[in-house]
């Protein structure tokens, strides 16, 4: 089996990565190591900036997003009993948009499904080797047989647990890993959301998010233990500490039966640099935010970007200046997306036993930012997502 691009991982940097390359005539092979079913249900991300929205509008993958996204201009911080409101739009003049990252994901099976092209679920035993050399391999094992599939270039978008960013060799990698003593309980449930627009709420017992996927369901987060029995956690329990930390008047936060439950462990990861030979890392293969400024799948498609325009030339012949270039592209925005979602994430979570100094400062900040149109319009920028290099 020969191609051009091999890509490992049918998330959304693989699926996109896949779309974008087929509108530009250079073909691809997508190899997923889980089925279907699995890979459309997993419940993950939920909010793209503009810039993702009109990446995926000009990738022809957008059609049911623009029907069924819900665009919002604002957001809610509540801290100290009061809300805040950041006016996004008036502040930025750009929007965000609430899409499941499932739906996006079945929108892009669906569409390289019906257009024939090669995408396999359930590989397994996936390796990808000669990545020193101009002829890179991905062997795998799939419907009970071995393959070898030739590449020119193999596209390693397999998550943070993939096989990819492992077969770069251990030298050749930098590598900045902050684990948080935290994680999020999210939950998902049929309930008409609390507030049209998402709120985040810093409490004396745990930060938590109140976000949703459409008019009639609700999707909610707490802060927890990163080692969090879900057990210990009924449905009362979830439903009175999110009204107690959201700050919610009577009434304003509809309960529902709860359709899907998780705790996400939370860390800043970043793997230097995001190439090595003919292999290229895109999304959380090279990358990991904490969740709290709802960037991990944006940065994704933002890596994907600058891999199309690299590979785009490369294939034209014009030579290998962008993909050489690709890591130092990617990376320039991922650090400055890694500084807002680890910012988001100290000011707005409940550290024990922490420095009472640091906490000092956090409160200080909070009352700052209530106060500045600066500051606020400083959290905008970031949030609605900032200018592509491109
Ligand atoms: P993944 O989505 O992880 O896709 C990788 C794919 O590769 C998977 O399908 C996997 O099965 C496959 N794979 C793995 N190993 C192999 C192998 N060996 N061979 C073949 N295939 C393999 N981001 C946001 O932008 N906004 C949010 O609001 C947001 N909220 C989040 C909330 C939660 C609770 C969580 C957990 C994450 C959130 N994120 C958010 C992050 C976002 O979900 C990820 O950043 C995004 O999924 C990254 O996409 P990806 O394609 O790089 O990786
Ligand atoms: C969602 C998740 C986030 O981490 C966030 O900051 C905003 C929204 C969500 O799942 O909708």
């Amino acid at each position: 089996m020969r191609t051009q691009v091999g890509i490992v991982g049918a998330g959304p940097a693989g699926l996109l990565l896949a779309r974008m390359l087929q509108q530009r005539g250079i073909e691809s092979v997508v190899l997923e190591a889980r089925s279907r079913t699995h890979v459309e249900g997993r419940i993950r991300a939920g909010l793209l900036e503009q810039g993702s929205v009109e990446t995926m509008t000009v990738a022809g993958v957008a059609a049911r997003l623009h029907r069924e996204g819900l665009v919002h201009h604002g957001l809610h911080l509540r801290f100290g009993g009061k809300d805040h409101r950041i006016a996004l739009s008036d502040l930025t003049g750009r929007t965000v948009t609430i899409y499941g990252q499932q739906e996006a994901v079945k929108d892009m099976i669906a569409l390289r499904l019906a257009d024939g092209l090669p995408l396999l679920f359930e590989v397994s035993g996936v390796s990808v080797q000669e990545i020193a050399t101009t002829r890179p391999r991905i062997a795998f094992r799939h419907d009970g047989r071995d393959h070898v599939l030739e590449c020119d270039v193999v596209a390693g978008c397999d998550g943070f647990h993939g096989v990819c960013r492992a077969a770069i060799p251990a030298g050749a990698l930098t590598v900045f890993d902050r684990p948080y003593p935290f994680a999020w309980l999210g939950i998902l449930a049929r309930a008409r959301p609390m507030s049209e627009e998402l709120i985040y709420a810093r409490h004396a017992r745990g930060f938590a998010l109140a976000t949703m996927r459409s008019p009639a369901i609700s999707r909610l987060y707490l802060q927890c233990a990163p080692e969090e029995d879900l057990a210990a956690w009924s449905d009362d329990r979830i439903w009175a500490e999110l009204a107690l930390r959201l700050g919610a008047q009577e009434g304003e936060l509809e309960t529902g039966p709860i359709l899907q439950r998780g705790v996400t462990a939370m860390r800043s990861f970043v793997a230097e640099p995001m190439r090595h030979g003919r292999l290229f890392l895109a999304g959380d293969a090279a990358h990991i935010v904490p969740p709290t400024g709802a960037k991990g799948m944006n940065l994704a498609i933002a890596d994907v970007r600058v891999l199309v325009r690299a590979l785009e030339a490369f294939f034209a012949g014009k030579g290998e200046a962008l993909m050489d270039a690709y890591s130092a592209t990617c990376l320039d925005r991922v650090w400055k997306v890694q500084r807002f979602s680890w910012w988001m994430t100290q000011l707005l979570h409940r550290y024990d036993g922490g420095d009472a100094f640091e906490e000092r400062l956090r409160l200080a900040e909070l009352d700052y930012l209530a106060g500045s149109a600066a500051a606020q319009a400083s959290l905008a920028e970031n949030y609605v997502g900032l200018p592509y290099a491109d």
